[in-house]
């Protein structure tokens, strides 16, 4: 979001992002991070109070109201280099906006391809145009747990370090060692303690962003690059909680080709798929399932998670091949598959073999595991409604209605375990401390 609000000379007033809540949300902040001349990102001002909350353990928020949307919390770190150098120096400032000269090359190169992508339909075209450029922004995220005994849980947050690093390579643009990403996340995560949900209520989702905040004109690296991390407490991402998802498999628009980014957390790989999901929510489903930007046959990976599909005793993911996100949960479901027994293949996978899956499900940082109900396919839709009943997600109305409204017939599985929920509760047991931590994923820090 862009205010409208003229701050000093020309730059732009940019939140990290922000809604409402509590006293300093949304207040600016006027920390270490002021008016450097070869800088083009500051700190608005009007310093809030920060010592006001410092005591209490909790932030005003009703937890069981929490989402996915951002509830702003009361600190972010900033770091900052130039082109060419390391970052070296960094640290903790208010939560607030942030100021970008209007050449920034995150703004100015940062989307620009999108249109093109929308305006081609041949795939092979759109594969060699809209990955080429620069697209100088990388995003990670993960999650902060609080134990009982008021410690946080940090999960693999060294395996966001390394594929920062990774995708900044790709993208040209310096990145903050492992050890350095790790500090600012320590840091960022205890400074908002009190935006860390109950045990059991929810999590901090903790988001690290690498851009090049430079002025730049013509196409090229920018000549700084600023790394920034702030937080929200979040529980269900989907809307719809712990419903299955409705899947749509887009056929018309991509989300990744060959020798593309796909397979790095850029901003660029998100806003193309905006029009797909928008225009796929719009007709009731949770998400959109890409295919192949080639043939339009094998699945991907979903607008904000990766895929599994489970056959008798078989599950089965698409090999990461430069399209897809190496996400930190799918590789943890691939570890904590193996251990409760089942045969796991990386491979690419036909639609029409999905269609015939026992169970779907979806992974990532946000959406934790999620199962699928339904997968619509050039207007064939496939429900497994045995997610419904064995894991008691719908009650008998709604699952009524759902019947009802999609006219199809609902086969329920009637004994066996269901790999979603095993996994689930597999990995949300480590990750809260709940159970034991044998792969030593988790990172205890208070
Ligand atoms: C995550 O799961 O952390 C992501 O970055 C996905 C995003 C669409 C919320």
């Amino acid at each position: 979001m862009i205010s409208t609000r003229i701050l000093g000379r020309a730059n732009l007033g940019i939140t990290p992002s922000r809604s409402n809540l509590g006293s300093q949300v949304g207040a600016t902040g006027c920390g270490r991070y002021t008016s450097q001349a070869a800088s083009s990102l500051q700190l608005a001002c009007d310093v809030p109070s920060f010592s006001a909350h410092e005591d209490e353990e909790y932030a005003d928020v009703d937890w069981d109201k929490l989402g996915f949307g951002l509830v702003p919390t009361d600190y972010m770190y900033v770091m900052k280099c130039a082109k060419g150098s390391a970052f070296e120096r960094g640290g903790i400032s208010p939560y607030g906006n942030i100021e970008l000269s209007p050449s920034a090359g995150v703004l100015n190169y940062g989307q620009v391809i999108m249109t093109w992508k929308f305006a081609g339909s041949d795939a092979l075209k759109m594969a060699h145009c809209w990955d080429f450029g620069w697209k100088q922004g990388l995003f990670e995220g993960l999650k902060a747990h609080r134990t009982e005994n008021g410690s946080l849980l940090l999960f693999q947050p060294e395996q966001n370090a390394i594929r920062m690093r990774y995708g900044a390579e790709r993208m040209c643009m310096p990145s903050p060692t492992v050890d350095q990403f790790l500090n600012a996340v320590k840091q960022t995560a205890l400074a908002n303690k009190r935006g860390v949900p109950p045990p059991g209520r929810g999590s901090l989702y903790i988001r690290p962003l690498l851009v090049g905040s430079g002025p730049i004109l013509g196409l090229g690296p920018s000549p700084e690059y600023t790394f920034l991390i702030y937080a929200s407490p979040v529980r269900n991402y989907f809307k719809a909680r712990t419903a299955p998802l409705n899947l749509y498999v887009e056929d018309e628009f991509d989300r990744a080709s060959r020798g593309g980014t796909g397979g790095i957390k850029t901003i660029s790989n998100y806003a193309p798929v905006l029009k797909a999901l928008t225009r796929a929510k719009e007709r009731g489903f949770s998400d959109v399932l890409y295919l192949d930007s080639v043939g339009r046959r094998n699945i991907e990976e979903v607008s904000s998670c990766n895929i599994f599909m489970l056959k008798g005793n078989v599950l089965s993911t698409p090999a990461t091949k430069g399209t897809i996100l190496s996400g930190v949960t799918r590789r943890s479901i691939l570890e904590l598959s193996r251990d409760l027994g089942y045969e796991v293949e990386e491979r690419a996978i036909p639609v029409e073999e999905l269609l015939e899956a026992d169970e779907v499900f979806c992974t990532g940082t946000a959406v934790v595991v999620a199962s699928v109900g339904s997968i619509t396919y050039q207007d064939r839709r496939c429900v497994r409604g045995v997610f419904m009943r064995n894991l008691g997600l719908l009650d008998e109305f709604s699952l009524h209605s759902y019947i009802k409204r999609w006219k199809h017939r609902v086969e329920f599985r009637t004994g066996g375990r269901m790999a979603c929920r095993e996994l689930y509760d597999a990995l949300v047991g480590i990750q809260t401390g709940e159970m034991e931590d044998k792969h030593g994923w988790v990172m205890e820090i208070d």
